[in-house]
């Protein structure tokens, strides 16, 4: 019996995303037949990288030379481009029928209706990791997730795309893009925020940056290490999980000492600690008194912070 063919693959957009999606998947055997992007030149640049896959200046010419097509354009240009292209009569039609998928983490998939209307699948292709743009994004994509919104055949492709890449398909529900991806700030820029406000907090003891940043980054591989060890109650450290209530009301009557918003966010990620402290093998008896502690210094900070924006 023979194999079934695998989709042809195409890219509108060259650029960090799409170098290294289309190069993994040209090196996992899949047929990358086409790419187009704004200028001609970034096109030619990862086309020629490519065996049999060539460069175009339209657009609508990778649709016609590629079953799934990756619209790897900026998120505000991914409505504008789906709008353009064209889908013939028989998209949905042959071994693999037509489909456009976007990249994006925060838009909807609805963006690509028009591709749907003519008969073509629609679906969203989600790698959770920060390309660089660099030929090394081709080996550290590897044990990455890749979410995926799709249904029926379009979704088990783009789950074997992900495998490809030796990713792990995480699937989403319709609508639920959004939230996930506000959610998954807190794992990228939100860990370099706090990493930022320490950073600031001990430029008051005179410390300069690249010295916090050399005592931070090891602390937080270890964390993170930890995290993937024991999960995140058990792998949680410092006052809230040891029960030391009076270190916890100490540092919140400090911060709420310099002003600003210090104590309020340190009082909001101290609430969370609670919550991890409490779903822990071992929570701390004190864990009632600091929960009381933190809502009491919160309480404060908020109400300062709300009386301070309506004098603005
Ligand atoms: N970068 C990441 O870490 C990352 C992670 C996950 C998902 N994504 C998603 O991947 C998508 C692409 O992001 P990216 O980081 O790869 O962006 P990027 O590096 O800025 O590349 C965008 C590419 O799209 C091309 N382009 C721009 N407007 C176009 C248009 N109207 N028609 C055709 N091509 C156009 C650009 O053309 P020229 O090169 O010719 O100027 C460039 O090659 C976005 O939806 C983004 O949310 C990115």
């Amino acid at each position: 019996m023979s194999q079934p063919s695998l989709p042809r693959l195409g890219f509108i957009g060259a650029g960090r995303l799409a170098r290294c999606l289309a190069l993994s998947f040209s090196r996992a055997g899949y047929p990358v037949t086409a790419v187009a992007s704004r200028t001609a030149a970034s096109a030619s640049r990862l086309a020629s990288q490519i065996e049999y896959c060539a460069a175009f200046d339209d657009p609508q010419q990778v649709v016609d030379a590629a079953d799934i097509v990756f619209l790897a354009v900026p998120d505000d240009s991914i409505g504008t481009s789906a709008h353009t292209l064209r889908f013939a009569a028989d998209a949905a039609s042959g071994p693999h029928g037509k489909a456009l998928v976007h990249c994006s983490g925060a838009s909807p998939v609805e963006l690509l209706a028009p591709a749907r209307d003519q008969g073509a699948s629609i679906g969203g292709f989600h790698p959770l990791y920060l390309f660089s743009g660099d030929l090394a994004d081709i080996d550290r994509i590897a044990g990455c997730s890749v979410t995926i919104e799709a249904d029926g055949a379009l979704k088990d492709a783009l789950t074997a795309l992900a495998v490809a890449l030796r990713c792990h398909p995480l699937s989403i529900p319709a609508g639920g893009r959004m939230l996930y991806h506000a959610a998954a700030h807190y794992a990228a820029s939100f860990a370099l925020c706090s990493l930022a406000e320490c950073v600031a907090l001990w430029r008051t003891l005179g410390f300069a940056e690249d010295d916090a940043l050399r005592a931070l980054l090891p602390m937080l591989s270890g964390t993170i290490e930890t995290a993937r060890d024991k999960g995140l109650p058990n792998a949680l450290a410092g006052p809230v999980s040891r029960g030391d209530t009076g270190v916890v009301e100490k540092q919140l009557a400090l911060l709420e000492g310099l002003g600003g918003d210090h104590a309020a966010l340190y009082g909001l990620l101290s609430r969370r600690a609670v919550g991890l402290a409490e779903r822990g093998a071992n929570p701390p008896a004190a864990i009632e008194a600091i929960a009381e502690a933190v809502e009491e210094s919160l309480n404060r900070s908020l109400n300062q912070a709300a009386a301070g924006a309506s004098v603005k």
